[in-house]
């Protein structure tokens, strides 16, 4: 009897240690990704930290891990600086890696280091003092008059073979160090991309732009044929053979291709020896091209959304191709990046008040692997950037957001629902809302029901519709049974309407609404002025909640 418990026992801690030796990575679920940590799906409630916030482990210490935690994250996105990790060659020094990962494990948080090696935002400036220097050995980028950048050229052996070699140490050392897989994947460099122009014009690279294009290259493209990016299939010239102006043209969009190619190859290199290493999930991420400039007036050739084939065909060991959101229009920008053969994710986002809302949208419209607004160690900003090409009262929107702290808020309600959301991820069960004073209202087709989702402000009820600007608001819609739903988020208001062809009407059968405090506990069920008299289920601008409803139809 004593011997087969301890037998059962051991089996079972067996199966918990095997468990718990499945390192993360990103799994295909149904139509979407998950990320998994040991062997479950993880939401990335992400933030990353400003840039120099991980330079010293004091400020590690008393500016980071608290204010993360107060903001209901639960990874942290942190830089590792070349120059600091090898300040003298093949000398390495792990203090700020292990005080990262043994800060974030006292707060019960995960990390995702991002490798600020050969390039952080185009430039070389993390490269140590002793590669920057020997401009011989490690050569630079040149612009058309032949002026030296601070660029690492991608077209160097050395240069890569020395960025190669810091980052497998580096995956080496948190393979051994961190055991418990706080670490949960890598983002490769920081946003590649070429200035000043859209290609390095120095001798050795106009060599290879002068010479054939690879087959690998030629070959993703005659696949891909029907699926590419209208950029590609434009500059495209369809053959398959000849030199990059033969295949492409000679403009600077021509340029900014092979400039794709070659920054795709290296990080491709980077993120292969590292998986060799410490198999981790990897990523690159992007700075946009903001509007009416050219390739080397915005950073040309990173993975931009007209460049994704590209980088896809170049780098097939790095799973994600993901976008950091500073401006724009967010859903043209993520409609891009949601592509059947890219896990989505946003590494990047401004920390303003919208962020809260993106953040939802993203996991319940993308189901995303995460969403990480930028700098979270420092307070949010409390206003909704202008949407480019609309005036809007700035000041009035800063008033109006004077209270919007979304990021807490919108990550405490995914923690409440994750059960939830994990059941739906991959499926058609659950879907998402972003509305604005730009996108007032969304029609979605949800569990048999066609629901309607307006902007709060569009009822006229509160006083905040009465002014100007409105908060960018999100709700998460998740079918949990037959006429069975959950909503989440803020400010929205849903209406119903049966989609079965002998029915004329949809109602509501009873809105329950529910604990944000992760109970589950119903505290009212909501009727009379709360469900407009059976007319709607709303989640009131400015308040953060989560309601269970059923419909009928008749
Ligand atoms: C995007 C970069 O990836 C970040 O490191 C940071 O520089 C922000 N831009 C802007 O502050």
């Amino acid at each position: 009897m004593r011997v087969t418990r301890v037998f059962v026992l051991l089996i079972f801690a067996l199966t918990i240690s095997v468990v718990n030796a499945q390192l993360p990575e990103i799994v295909r679920n149904g139509n979407a990704y998950q990320l998994t940590v040991n062997g479950k799906p993880f939401l990335m409630r992400a933030g990353e930290l400003g840039n120099s916030a991980a330079s010293t482990a004091e400020w590690l210490r008393t500016k980071v891990w608290k204010q993360l935690q107060e903001a209901n994250i639960n990874t942290a996105l942190v830089p590792i600086y070349w120059d600091l990790l090898e300040p003298e060659e093949n000398k390495f020094d792990f203090t700020l890696v292990d005080s990262v990962i043994t800060g974030a494990r006292k707060h019960n948080m995960k990390v995702v280091f991002l490798w600020f090696g050969a390039w952080k935002n185009s430039m070389s400036c993390y490269a140590p003092s002793w590669v920057k220097r020997n401009t011989q050995r490690f050569p630079r980028t040149e612009d058309k008059n032949g002026r030296k950048q601070e660029i690492l050229s991608p077209y160097s052996s050395e240069n890569l073979k020395a960025d190669k070699k810091a980052f497998t140490t580096l995956m080496s050392h948190i393979k051994s160090y961190d055991k418990s897989q706080t670490v949960i994947m890598i983002q490769v460099e920081n946003e590649i991309a070429m200035l000043p122009d859209a290609r390095d014009y120095s001798k050795t690279a106009t060599q290879v732009w002068k010479s054939t294009v690879p087959t690998t290259l030629t070959e993703y493209l005659r696949q891909h044929c029907n699926t590419l990016t209208p950029h590609v299939k434009q500059y495209w010239s369809g053959k398959v053979s000849g030199t990059w102006s033969e295949l492409f043209g000679d403009d600077e969009y021509s340029e900014e291709i092979f400039t794709a190619w070659s920054f795709a190859v290296y990080a491709n290199e980077i993120a292969k020896a590292g998986r060799s290493v410490y198999k981790l999930p990897m990523y690159v991420n992007c700075a946009l091209n903001r509007p009416n400039r050219k390739p080397g007036e915005y950073p040309a050739g990173g993975p931009l959304p007209h460049l994704i084939d590209i980088w896809k065909a170049a780098a097939p060991d790095i799973q994600m191709l993901s976008p950091d959101i500073y401006f724009g229009d967010f859903k043209k920008w993520t409609e891009s990046y949601h592509r059947d053969d890219n896990p989505f994710f946003i590494p990047e986002h401004q920390y303003d008040a919208t962020a809260g809302a993106k953040a939802l949208y993203t996991f319940g419209e993308y189901h995303g692997l995460g969403f990480s607004p930028f700098a979270v160690e420092t307070k949010q900003a409390n206003f909704t950037p202008p949407v480019l090409g609309v005036t809007i009262d700035v000041e009035a929107e800063k008033q109006k957001h004077s209270k919007s702290v979304t990021i807490p808020s919108a990550y405490n309600i995914v923690r409440c629902i994750e059960k939830e959301i994990v059941a739906a991820n991959g499926t058609n069960r659950m879907r998402a809302v972003l509305l604005d004073s730009l996108h007032q209202a969304d029609t979605l087709a949800i569990g048999g029901y066609q629901i309607i989702a307006r902007h709060d402000n569009l009822l006229g009820w509160t006083p905040q519709s009465k002014q100007s600007g409105w908060s960018t608001n999100s709700v998460i819609i998740i079918c949990t049974d037959k006429d069975q739903f959950l909503v989440a988020g803020t400010g929205v208001v849903l209406t119903f309407k049966t989609m079965t062809p002998d029915k004329t009407s949809a109602g509501i059968l009873r809105i329950e609404d529910i604990a944000t405090d992760g109970s589950g506990r119903v505290l009212r069920i909501l009727n009379g002025d709360e469900n407009h008299q059976g007319r709607h289920v709303r989640i009131t601008d400015g308040e953060w909640g989560i309601q269970r409803f059923s419909l009928y139809e008749y």
